[in-house]
């Protein structure tokens, strides 16, 4: 495929600076461009002049959006900070914002060279266009067997890859091994592996020690000559709810760790910042020994796929979180939400602490993190005992890969004792065909 000249120049400018991550790229990922010299460029270049027709929105005859009062009403922001586009890379102080907050939220980042984040339609949208850019048809995603469900439409449905699955847990901790086996079978190649944690479903984030084999691990791959795209899905991020738990992002290990290891850091306000629907998230690089133009050509095909894609993200809800971040008081505000999770947490392990007889009829999946947990129930189907929960006890919960995941994130603190004591009468009952 001939390649957009922008594009051969990207294309041009990773080769030199690191020609595994121009092998990293999919055919679509190699031939995507932003087209700097475009509508965009041309209405760059009349900013600032007397009369400039470029602009694709409405402005009244003063120079300011042209707005619905109704709707303007209902927002203090300036009406250029909620109306009008925000770039296709996200709003400029946003990112320079995250990129900040990341080094801070993640100490041992240090100095680490990264990119700065560009802006997506929150996670799955990020997940997305990662997917855009790093999977062609028929390439294989290796990622852990218990996973958010959403990857099947995102990667197989949305990108053709296939889901290669290896085990979560060996005991009560990661399968380190079977994640090892999975990134080094065979030859070396491109791979593309998906870490995710704290996990959905699972809720479970690596020990700092589990967390040193999987650097290790992933080190020794690309030193073998694997070429390895590592999509870190840090949706959860910082809700870690006990010691001896990795509390920063695996990213902060994997930026800087092998030349031919690129870290994408997927995450977002999303579950970070509590805003569900604002749909705000950002894709953020790193690798080992990358210069300022590798980041900005990554930057820039990312932004072109999301240009071609959604365009760009909510200004309204850019400009929102810039502002919440600024606030004297969001850290504390922080503090206290987490708190409000971590004693529920806390809960969950009292109750099943309290209740051994529980171990009778499902066992507990390791969890330390994020917003679920899960149980295996032993002699029953999972399916089964959510349809008896909501038929017969006014409970509802989630049945997947034969586990039932409860959210301990939207469920009362005052009522999870009673949903474990129906969750364990429930499966009592299906054992029993009634
Ligand atoms: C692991 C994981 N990644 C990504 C997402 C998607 O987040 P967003 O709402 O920001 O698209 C979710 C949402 O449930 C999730 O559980």
């Amino acid at each position: 495929m001939t390649l957009h000249p922008m594009a051969a120049d990207l294309m041009t400018t990773i080769e030199d600076a690191n020609p595994h991550v121009a092998a990293m790229l999919s055919a679509r990922g190699r031939a995507i461009y932003f087209p700097f010299g475009g509508i965009l460029g041309q209405a760059a270049e009349a900013k600032g002049k007397r009369i400039n027709a470029t602009i694709g929105i409405a402005l009244e005859d003063d120079g300011r959006p042209l707005v619905l009062q109704a709707l303007q009403s209902m927002i203090e922001l300036d009406g250029r900070d909620a109306f009008t586009y925000a770039p296709s890379f996200g709003k400029p102080k946003l990112r320079e914002m995250w990129r900040q907050m990341l080094r801070e939220k993640n100490p041992s980042l240090h100095d680490t060279a990264m990119s700065l984040p560009v802006v997506t339609v929150a996670l799955t949208h990020a997940l997305s266009m990662a997917g855009y850019l790093f999977l062609d048809p028929g390439d294989d995603l290796l990622c852990a067997d218990l996973f958010w469900g959403n990857y099947r439409l995102l990667f197989e449905h949305q990108h053709g890859a296939n889901i290669r699955t290896f085990p979560t847990f060996d005991g009560d901790g990661l399968d380190v091994a079977a994640l090892k086996q999975a990134v080094t079978e065979g030859a070396p190649r491109k791979r593309v592996l998906l870490l995710n944690f704290p996990n959905n479903p699972t809720g479970y984030t690596p020990t700092v020690a589990e967390a040193d084999a999987i650097v290790e691990t992933l080190t020794a791959a690309a030193e073998a000559g694997n070429d390895l795209v590592v999509l870190i899905d840090d949706a959860y991020f910082g809700l870690v709810y006990e010691d001896g738990v990795l509390g920063e992002s695996i990213f902060a290990r994997l930026a800087d760790a092998h030349p031919r290891l690129l870290a994408v850091k997927i995450d977002g306000a999303t579950k970070e910042d509590y805003v569900w629907g604002f749909r705000v998230g950002f894709i953020t690089y790193g690798v080992k020994g990358a210069t300022p133009k590798l980041f900005g050509a990554l930057e820039a095909k990312t932004a072109g796929a999301i240009r071609g894609n959604v365009s760009n993200a909510p200004n309204l809800s850019q400009s929102l979180l810039a502002k919440a971040f600024q606030s004297a008081d969001y850290p504390r505000q922080k503090k206290e939400k987490f708190a409000t999770l971590q004693a529920r947490f806390h809960e969950v392990r009292r109750i099943l602490d309290d209740h051994p007889e529980y171990a009778e009829r499902f066992v507990r999946l390791p969890f330390n993190s994020g917003y679920f947990m899960c149980v295996r129930p032993l002699k029953a189907d999972a399916d089964a005992v959510r349809k008896r929960l909501l038929e017969h006890y006014d409970t509802g919960v989630i049945a997947t890969s034969g586990l039932i995941r409860v959210a301990f994130s939207s469920t009362p603190r005052a009522l999870l004792a009673d949903l474990f004591a129906n969750l364990y009468a429930a499966c009592g009952d299906v054992e029993q065909g009634d």
